[in-house]
């Protein structure tokens, strides 16, 4: 069987995570100080990253690991779907060829590629569109390499299993792996953690977690493109590739929620649509979601994300306590009591924490220490996809319920000739989701309501 074949039977409970997270930790604490198989050059060995999805964030990832200080380490393969993603990484790495040993035979344009590069690879940089993650990643730890993967890791149910499955496999053969979810890389959030967690704020009771900004890119179909070409180049408006914008890049807002309440959602109830049309720009996603999230113990985060020009943007985090309320952002964090008076500013130093999770993974391997966000980075990509689910139902899901759906969108093995999972009609539309009749449609087994 294919990797991208590869399905998984078992259904993780919240509850089995939250427990496999905490015994990988501890069976990785007892092995403290064991050297890896693929240590970082202690020996003076060279560290072989593979790239697997040179586009601009993946440029930025591969980037930011050859210039971890101290670290030798060089790019040894990389892999895109279109040749113009590879040549265009390369000639970014010009000024950097001391670190660069990738000649054209270690160049793989197309949709198989990545196995190519994990067998090139100590180090795999994952960062195609996330309907791909899960068997990239599945597919890395399989073969016993280092992973740096970028949000969200999965878009549906199967994605998720399989994801957490290969997190537990992870941390059985102590390889590392850092999660893009740079929040938790940055000094102001870990700050504002740990006076979160002395109490200062009281028990949260409930948020404001937010992702609304002014559009994203579309990129125009070229005539000599099959129609799974056109997709996965114009991937971010189609859900089986991005998730919806709600996961794309909202699980960014989501997971802080996640990770200052540490617990995962009961459940999710939302609304959305698509309200901002342009012509010849049909897009299988909505352009907005608003979410409550009930987590255990009662407490509830409102979550909204939009992706249209006009209004008032927000990317931001706001959590209420019983003794005070916590504002965060990327640039800062405060800290009030409930009658409105500062209780606490972050002030200081806050290093560029994509910088930090490459600086942090290498010291991992090298050190041998544990390291896996591949638990987290999941379940907070799938509390995502609990509120698509929600808002494109007009239901209340339960996390529980739809973690066991059988729910698949990547179609097994594509090529650039298979039929995407989605095609547009007549006029060349992709059909929105709609909470009347909203079906859970996976492309291994009848559709199912
Ligand atoms: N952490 C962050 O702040 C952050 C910022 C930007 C993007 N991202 C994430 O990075 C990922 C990529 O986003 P991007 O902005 O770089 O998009 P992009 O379109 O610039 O790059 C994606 C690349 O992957 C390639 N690709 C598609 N399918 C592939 C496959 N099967 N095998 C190999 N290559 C394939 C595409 O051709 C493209 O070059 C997304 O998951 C996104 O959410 C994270």
């Amino acid at each position: 069987m294919s990797d991208l074949a590869t399905t998984t039977g078992s259904t993780l409970s919240r509850r089995d995570v939250l427990r496999a997270a905490g015994s990988a930790s501890a069976v990785a604490s007892a092995t403290l100080g064991m050297r890896g198989v693929h240590a970082d050059n202690p020996s003076g060995e060279t560290l072989k990253v593979g790239l697997i999805g040179a586009g601009g964030r993946g440029r930025g990832a591969l980037v930011q690991t050859l210039s971890v200080p101290g670290s030798n380490v060089k790019l040894t393969a990389i892999a895109d779907a279109f040749k113009g993603g590879i040549d265009g990484t390369m000639r970014a790495l010009r000024e950097m060829q001391d670190k660069v040993d990738c000649p054209e035979d270690r160049q793989y344009d197309g949709l198989d590629g990545y196995k190519r590069v994990i067998e090139a690879s100590d180090l795999v940089i994952l960062a195609t569109p996330p309907g791909f993650r899960p068997f990239h990643f599945n597919a890395a730890v399989e073969a016993g390499k280092h992973i740096f993967m970028e949000k969200p890791v999965c878009v549906d149910s199967h994605g998720a299993r399989l994801c957490l499955e290969a997190a537990k496999q992870a941390d059985e053969k102590k390889l590392k792996v850092v999660v893009g979810l740079q929040r938790r890389y940055q000094t102001n959030y870990r700050e504002a953690l740990a006076k979160v967690r002395e109490g200062m704020i009281g028990d949260i009771i409930g948020g404001q977690v937010y992702w609304n900004g002014s559009g994203i890119w579309f990129r125009d179909r070229q005539p000599d493109q099959t129609e799974m070409q056109y997709q996965v180049h114009n991937w971010y408006h189609f859900n089986w590739l991005c998730g919806d914008h709600i996961c794309e890049q909202h699980v960014h807002n989501i997971d802080v929620a996640n990770w200052f309440l540490d617990r995962l959602p009961i459940s999710a109830y939302g609304v959305g649509g698509r309200q901002h049309r342009v012509p010849g720009q049909s897009s299988e996603i909505y352009d907005h979601h608003a979410v409550n999230f009930t987590y255990p113990g009662g407490a509830r985060i409102a979550s909204q994300c939009k992706q249209f020009p006009g209004g008032e943007n927000h990317v931001d985090e706001t959590f209420e306590g019983t003794k005070g309320v916590l504002k965060l952002h990327p640039g800062y964090a405060l800290i009030t009591d409930l009658d409105g008076q500062e209780l606490w500013k972050f002030s200081g130093e806050n290093p560029d924490p994509y910088q930090v999770e490459h600086d942090e993974l290498h010291a991992a391997i090298r050190n041998d220490t544990p390291k896996n966000d591949a638990y987290y980075g999941t379940t907070s990509s799938f509390s995502s996809v609990l509120g698509r689910l929600a808002t494109y139902s007009g239901k209340t899901w339960k996390y529980d319920d739809a973690m066991k759906l059988d729910y698949r969108t990547m179609p097994e093995d594509p090529t650039w000739e298979t039929t995407p999972p989605v095609v547009p009609d007549k006029d060349g539309n992709y059909p929105l989701p709609m909470p009347a009749g909203f079906k859970i449609n996976s492309v291994t087994k009848p559709v199912v309501s």
